[in-house]
């Protein structure tokens, strides 16, 4: 990549801003706010507070198109084999496609595939929240409480929490996702069991947390007088392991299938979002499917100059490659948005933290961000200090809605507020004080506004950064879907408990062995 003729003008065209601050910017080029802003429905972009300028952005489009991006993005779409690691597609913008586009996988057509799970889960949801939905004891249900961790478990908690304003449901929605029994005591702690669905979101059904939590839960009803045969009533499942659910004795009516063309941080859309569904009721949740698809069908035919998710992945890629920074911060001024930088942690470093190219060669440029942040206004009073004083260069993005969650909210200009002037102070600093009170500014940030958050929004809003993962991994030459990482923690994990089960203490290295006697001396 740093051979390429462009990604050399980019390091020398990087110098400019040396000298040249995003003050300089503004004040060179005052319709900047105007040519640097992009609007996609209900979402409008500002990153004109970006250390560019027109080239710039013409030699990242160029570097763009020398990766050949327009052709990796009709890949992504046309059920192109993406994840060469696994050797599968990645189709998850198949689960929110308005028509048929005749994609055959596996001898059966996705799109019919797809509907059918959906016209099985829009029934369910119904029956459920009309109160048809009985545990063993004939009580119904009035608890859904979902077993599930990573993708199968953050996106879903993200949606829902975002969505509050539209819950329509009477059923509780209960995640527990650590193994940790903590977790699971205090979520439990004043429920029924028989009032209790538990819904194990596992794509695999083999990962230890959820599994662990699931066979807890059964020896919860044993010990409380039930017996094998009650299970039927109060577990159900999404995975893509339908012999290890029925295994694991849930009837093949209660289980919801998705396939391995859908990756697990991308599954929110299939039956794993089944409480999204529950939660907000069918009509918001076609909306929030509309979202998604507005920003696909955007993603994939815009010019690359307008693309939003191609923009932000391409600011993304000028700062780790040409100005070494190595983290991201994501800001939302939104209550209702707090956890997306959680489920963007997920997305964005289990997508793009890789050394290795898609075909295995080590690479010598940087790659994923370190992602983080939290909501605004509270980050103000917490980590703000570093971002406008410390030494290292963080760009934000900064998320506000125009419209409150609620008509009667008072304050929202005044959250508003807070969030232009952090973007502004970041960027203009203090010059005037003493000295040990200055800001440098010049700090970049994106400003990402919603009209309002809603179901629409918040599914565009997820695909446009799914996307935006995808382009980097694209101009990163990296593979966006496998996490071998992940794996080999998994693989270690099951080794560690293994050697504790049998009381085997040694045989790891020797600080492993020392903590493992530190349990059992
Ligand atoms: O965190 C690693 C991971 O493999 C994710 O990719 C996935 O979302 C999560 O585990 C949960 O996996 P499963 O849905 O198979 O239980």
């Amino acid at each position: 990549m740093k051979n390429k003729s462009t990604y050399q003008n980019l390091l020398t065209h990087r110098t400019y801003f040396d000298n040249t601050s995003l003050d300089d910017l503004f004040k060179n080029h005052p319709e900047r706010a105007d040519d640097f802003f992009l609007t996609i429905g209900e979402i409008y972009l500002d990153y004109s507070k970006n250390h560019i300028n027109a080239e710039s952005m013409k030699l990242l489009f160029e570097f763009a198109k020398e990766q050949n991006i327009q052709q990796k993005i009709n890949d992504l779409f046309s059920g192109k084999i993406v994840n060469l690691s696994e050797n599968r597609p990645a189709l998850h913008t198949a689960l929110r496609a308005k028509q048929d586009h005749g994609i055959i996988l596996n001898n059966y057509n996705i799109h019919d595939e797809v509907n059918k799970t959906r016209q099985r889960m829009l029934r369910f949801a119904k029956k459920l929240n009309s109160g048809e939905v009985k545990g063993c004891t004939g009580k119904p249900v009035k608890h859904f409480i979902v077993l599930g961790i990573g993708g199968s478990y953050l996106g879903p908690e993200f949606v829902i929490d975002a969505l509050k304003p539209f819950h329509s449901s009477p059923i509780t929605i209960t995640f527990i996702a650590n193994i940790d029994e903590s977790e699971l005591e205090q979520s439990l702690q004043n429920l029924d069991l028989d009032e209790c669905l538990f819904f194990i979101a596992s794509k695999s059904f083999t990962t230890l947390e959820t599994l662990t939590n699931a066979q807890s839960i059964q020896q919860r009803f044993m010990d409380n007088g039930y017996n094998k045969q009650d299970f039927q009533y109060h577990f159900l499942a999404a995975s893509s392991n339908t012999q290890a659910a029925l295994e694991f004795g849930i009837t093949p009516e209660n289980i919801y299938p998705l396939w391995d063309w859908v990756g697990g941080r991308f599954s929110l859309w299939s039956s794993i979002g089944l409480p999204i569904l529950i939660a907000v009721g069918e009509q918001n949740y076609q909306n929030f499917l509309n979202g998604a698809f507005e920003m696909d069908e955007h993603f994939l035919n815009s010019p690359l100059h307008q693309n939003m998710p191609l923009t932000l992945a391409l600011l993304s890629f000028w700062y780790q490659q040409f100005f070494g920074v190595s983290s991201h911060a994501l800001i939302p001024y939104a209550h209702n948005l707090k956890t997306f930088p959680t489920f963007l942690q997920q997305l964005d470093m289990e997508s793009l933290g890789k050394s290795l190219s898609s075909k295995g060669e080590v690479l010598d440029y940087p790659t994923g961000a370190i992602i983080w942040g939290s909501e605004g206004t509270n980050s103000q009073h917490s980590f703000h200090q570093l971002l406008h004083q410390g030494s290292h260069l963080i760009p934000v993005d900064f998320m506000v809605s125009l419209k409150p969650d609620y008509p009667a909210n008072k304050n929202h200009a005044l959250l508003y507020a807070q969030c232009l002037a952090q973007s502004r102070a970041l960027m203009l600093g203090n010059k005037t004080l003493k000295a040990e009170q200055q800001c440098t500014g010049n700090k970049p940030s994106n400003t990402l506004v919603l009209n309002s958050i809603n179901p629409h929004s918040v599914g565009a809003l997820i695909a446009l950064y799914e996307h935006k993962v995808f382009a980097q991994s694209i101009l990163l030459n990296i593979n966006a879907f496998d996490q071998w990482g992940v794996e080999l923690g998994k693989k270690t994990g099951k080794e560690i408990t293994q050697a504790l089960q049998n009381q085997k203490y040694t045989g790891f290295d020797a600080s492993t062995n020392n903590l493992l006697k530190l349990l059992n001396p």
